[in-house]
Parts: structure tokens; sequence; C-alpha cells
């Protein structure tokens, strides 16, 4: 047993997240919890909202509303569409809590102790009408790279480079369109990752098993060369700037940059869990090499935009603390899912958001298609068609029928009991080996967290129950041998209590209704790759169950419907 900490990126606050920032971070975190629980590890998966900077700010202006205030609702509303999907977290905190406040100023400290931060005067771009500066997403412009006409200060979405807001080209203030735009003088902390650069590269190029889109990301930020950052903002919200525990000479007005602190909350998150135990050390066994958390194995899951803030900023930081901080020892990266090939929009209604598609239909509809389309080579797009062809074929006829033909079967031809005598034949022979082989792809791919070759991998043991079930037939042996169609339905039935194991980490809440056919309670082990083994766990003489249908299938009515009321045009 091993212990596993994961964290999936934080979202920002600045409302409830659409499906393809599931898709991208919190879900594939979530399976992989979920499975590693299930191989008996001790997991510790944390998010948390990511609650400053400008997006916080700029919603909670347009929601008319103190960002204080807009944030603890917001944290609310996340946190319960988080639970209603089923992601697991141990722990779902805030980056604005006293814990990353009071880390946040640590490190800055031991960064300025060991002569990493610099006081430098910068020119920032500032608003007239507004009567403010106007960092990171508070100025959009053209991108001097690709040309991209909506880049935003902080970062172009379309080339994905990092910006400073003056290197906008025809600059416009994103509070008020104002481009009545100055640059003045201003004083900033600049943390000089340059000097880090040796540590980091060697960091970086040690790393030979990261998944290959993080592993590819991180070097070419490496090859483009890096630069000292600004980690400070002329804001009022955030975490406030200090040295030696009082507020920093004429930084009384800044607060630190929220990529400077959102990632420090996945340490923070951890203390608020522990804290919220009363056990205030237990977060430093997950955390600092000296303290025991030198035998954590630490996955972060990220969007690609993340990737260079978790490669190089975050690192930058620990390795220039000079202290022993537990640091990623994978990550894993996700491509966009997109929205009929375009972005998701909020403003334009374009796309399903976490709270809608619950309305739509249970989590794990939308768990099984984001999971099994999972944008890993390539970016992805939603499309209803797809959607519908995900439940209706995967879901409802592969999976739900055997596990509804079998029970029921069981319920009115052999006493509603799990059979008991007989012997494995010749089909049962071949199930084993070929569940054998399939059940080693399964386990791998989840290792490996390929989210899609794992979902594949779990349907094509459904689609191997079913041909079994065809074959075998024992609705034609139990007219001729009763011992013969007992060891059949033996089998089906064993196979439903193995699809409710494998069901665990993509659909949970299904996989809870499965078991309970076969009179059987989560959490199950995960399965070895024994099938032997695996398909005679159930005693003879369990109760057995139909239960409700599991999967309702969705009609061209309801998709005609969707598509209207959430866009479904390219
Ligand atoms: N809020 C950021 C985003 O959605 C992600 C922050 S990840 C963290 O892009 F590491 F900084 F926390
Ligand atoms: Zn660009």
């Amino acid at each position: 047993m091993s212990r596993i900490l994961i964290t999936s990126a934080l979202p920002y606050i600045n409302g409830i997240k659409h499906l393809g920032n599931l898709a991208g971070s919190m879900l594939p975190a979530d399976v992989y919890a979920r499975f590693m629980r299930a191989r008996g590890h001790e997991v510790l998966y944390i998010c948390a909202t990511d609650e400053h900077g400008t997006p916080a700010e700029l919603a909670a202006a347009k929601a008319g509303q103190d960002v204080r205030t807009y944030c603890d609702e917001q944290h609310e509303v996340q946190k319960n569409a988080g639970d209603a999907f089923g992601l697991s977290y141990n722990w779902f905190g805030r980056s604005s809590s006293p814990e990353n406040r009071a880390l946040t100023q640590m490190f800055c400290e031991a960064l300025d102790a060991n002569g990493l931060i610099e006081e430098r005067t910068d020119k920032m771009v500032y608003s007239i009408d507004d009567g403010r500066f106007l960092p990171d997403r508070y100025v959009e412009g053209t991108c001097p790279h690709c040309k991209f006409e909506k880049a935003r200060g902080d970062q172009c979405d379309n080339c994905g480079r990092l910006l400073d807001p003056t290197d906008l080209i025809d600059p416009y203030s994103a509070v008020s369109g104002s481009r009545n735009l100055e640059v003045r003088d201003t004083k900033h902390l600049y943390l000089l990752q340059t000097k880090v650069e040796p540590q980091l590269r060697a960091w970086i190029e040690s790393k030979t098993e990261w998944p290959q889109l993080a592993k590819s990301i991180a070097m070419k930020h490496l090859e483009e060369g890096l630069i000292d950052r600004g980690i400070t903002r002329d804001l009022k919200w955030g975490v406030p700037v200090t040295k030696d525990g009082q507020p920093r000479e004429g930084f009384e007005n800044k607060v630190f940059y929220v990529w400077f602190d959102a990632p420090i909350e996945y340490i923070g998150a951890t203390q608020e869990y522990f804290n919220a135990q009363g056990d205030a050390d237990g977060w430093a066994k997950w955390w600092r090499l000296d303290q025991g958390a030198d035998d954590v194995t630490y996955v972060e899951f990220m969007g690609k935009d993340n990737v260079a803030f978790h490669t190089v900023s975050f690192p930058a930081t620990i390795i220039g603390s000079g202290e022993p901080w537990k640091m990623v020892d994978t990550l894993k990266a996700f491509n966009w899912l997109n929205w009929y090939g375009g972005k998701f929009s909020t403003s334009m209604n374009r796309g399903v958001f976490m709270d809608q598609a619950l309305e739509l239909l249970p989590a794990d509809y939308w768990r099984w298609y984001l999971i099994s389309q999972s944008p890993e080579g390539s970016d992805s797009s939603f499309t209803w068609e797809q959607f519908q062809g995900a439940v209706n074929k995967d879901l409802a006829d592969v999976l739900g029928n055997f596990v509804n033909r079998i029970t029921k079967f069981t319920e009115t031809k052999m006493g509603g009991i799990v059979p008991e005598g007989g012997e494995a034949g010749e089909l049962e022979e071949k199930l084993y080996a070929d569940l054998s082989v399939l059940l080693t792809e399964a386990t791998e791919a989840f290792e490996a967290m390929e989210m899609r070759k794992a979902a594949q991998a779990v349907r094509a043991i459904w689609v191997l129950g079913n041909v079994y079930l065809q074959e075998a037939a024992p609705w034609t042996a139990l007219k001729t041998d009763a011992v013969r169609a007992g060891v059949v339905v033996r089998h089906g039935l064993n196979l439903v209590r193995l699809f409710a194991a494998l069901a665990q980490p993509l659909i949970p809440f299904t996989a809870e209704k499965i078991a309970a056919t076969v009179s059987t309670t989560l959490p199950l082990d995960w399965p070895t790759t024994d099938a032997r083994a695996e398909l005679s766990k159930l005693v003879s003489g369990t109760l057995v169950a139909s239960g409700e249908v599991l999967f309702k299938k969705i009609d061209e009515d309801m998709l005609a419907d969707w598509a209207a009321r959430f866009g479904g045009e390219a």
C-alpha cells in the first residue's frame, strides 16, 4: 500500500464550471483517486476554489457583490456541484483561507531570504477612465505572437503563451472597454526564476516518465527560456505582501499575484483538511520530505494551459524556498474539450455547465461520456449525437441490458439466488482467458492515467460478458440441463459483481446499484487479473434482485430540445 496525493487544478471561483473544465482536470483526477482507493492505496485527493486575482474581482463586480460575499457563495455552489458529480475530494478548500495566506507569505519570505526576490519598478497599464491599474485579465487586446484579438493580459487563449499586459497590441480595459490607457510606473516584487533555471531544468529533464502532453509543454517552456516574473499586483483582493511578518513597505496596497498563491493552496487546502480534524501537524507527512512525505507519490491533473505554471512557476517557488517540500511526481495534462469545435461560452449560451447537466441527466451519464471521450491525444468536441451514442449504446444496451437480463432471469427462473453446482466448461475457460487479458489492459490503463483506454477496456469487458451470455444461452440450456444453466447464470452474476467493481471509478453511483443487485456493497477491491478467481466470488445462495432499470435512453425529442436550449450547431 502506498500513499498517493492527488490534486486537480483549482477551478476559478468565477461561476460554476462547464463540462470542459470538468473533463480536463477534476473528473479524471476523481477517477484516478477512486481507482487508487479501490487498489487499496491511501489516497488524499485535494482541490479548492481559486479565489484571488482578476477573475474573482471581475465576476464579483459583474454580480454586483463585494468579493468576499461573492466568493463565499460561489464556493458553496462549486462544492455542491462537485459533490453532485461524485467528485470524491478528501477536501475542497479555498485559496482565500488563512492557511494559504500564511503559507504564501512564508514562501515569499523564504525566497527573499535566499536572494530570489527583487523589487523592480515596472511599467504597468493604467486606465485613466477607470482610475486604476489594469493587471492581467483587466486588460485585453491583440496577442503579439499569434495576433489573436481577444488575448488577455496574462495569457493568450489561442496560442497559450504567457503574456504581460504591456505586451498586448491595441489594449483596452476589460472593466469599461476604455482605450484611454497609459503606462505608469509601479513597484513590484519579482521572483528571479532565471537564478533557479539550472535546478529547474535538471528536475524537468529527470521526469522521463511523465505523460507525453505534460512533458512536451514543459520542455517547450524551458526552450523558450525562463524570465523573471512579477508576483505582486496592484489589487485589493488577495494575499497581502509581508516582510518579517509585517506589511511590506511600499506594498501596502498590493497583493500577491493569483498564480503565486493558487498552487500553494494545494498545501494550504491539505492544512485546512487536517486542521478541520484537529490534527494540526497531519498535513506535513504529505508535503514535507523531512516529515515522511518522501514515500508519497504526488500526481497533478490539469488542462494544458496550466502546465507552464505547474512545471515552471510553482516548482521555481518550491525549489527557490530551499526547503524540503514534496514536488509533483507525475503530471497529467489534457487538451480541450470543445463544444462543436468551438469554445464553451456562457455569454453566448453555448455548452452545458455542471448544474445544468444534472438537471438533464444523472451524473454517471456525463461521467461516462466525458471520460470515454477524454481529450487526451488532441482536442475533442462534445456533440449531442455522440453523447446520445455513449449513453444509449454503451450504458443502456451493453452494460444496463446485461445486468438487467441476467438478474431478471435469475429472479424468474432460478429462484432469485446465485445457483450452485456444476463445473466450468469450455465457454467459461475461454471467458477466463479473454477476461484476464482485458483486466490486465484496464488496470494498466488506469495506472497510466490513460482515461480513454481505461474506459475502452472496461467497455470491452462489458461486451465480453454479453457475448458470453449470448453464446452460453442459459435460457436454452435450462430446457435440457438445469445444472449447466446454473453454471452459466452463476458466471453471469459474477460478471455483474465484477462490472460493479470496475464501474467504481467511472460511474460510482451506478456501481452501487449494480452491486446491490447481487447483494453486494461498495467499496469492492479492484479486480485482480485472475479471471477464474474473480468469477467465483459470489457465494451460492446469495440473493439476487434485478432492481430498477439502470439507464434511460436518450430519444430524438430530448436531443432536439437540448440542442435548441444549449446551442448545438457548429
Ligand atoms: N484557476 C486556474 C485555472 O482555472 C487553475 C489554478 S491551478 C493552481 O486555469 F495550481 F494554481 F491552483
Ligand atoms: Zn497568441
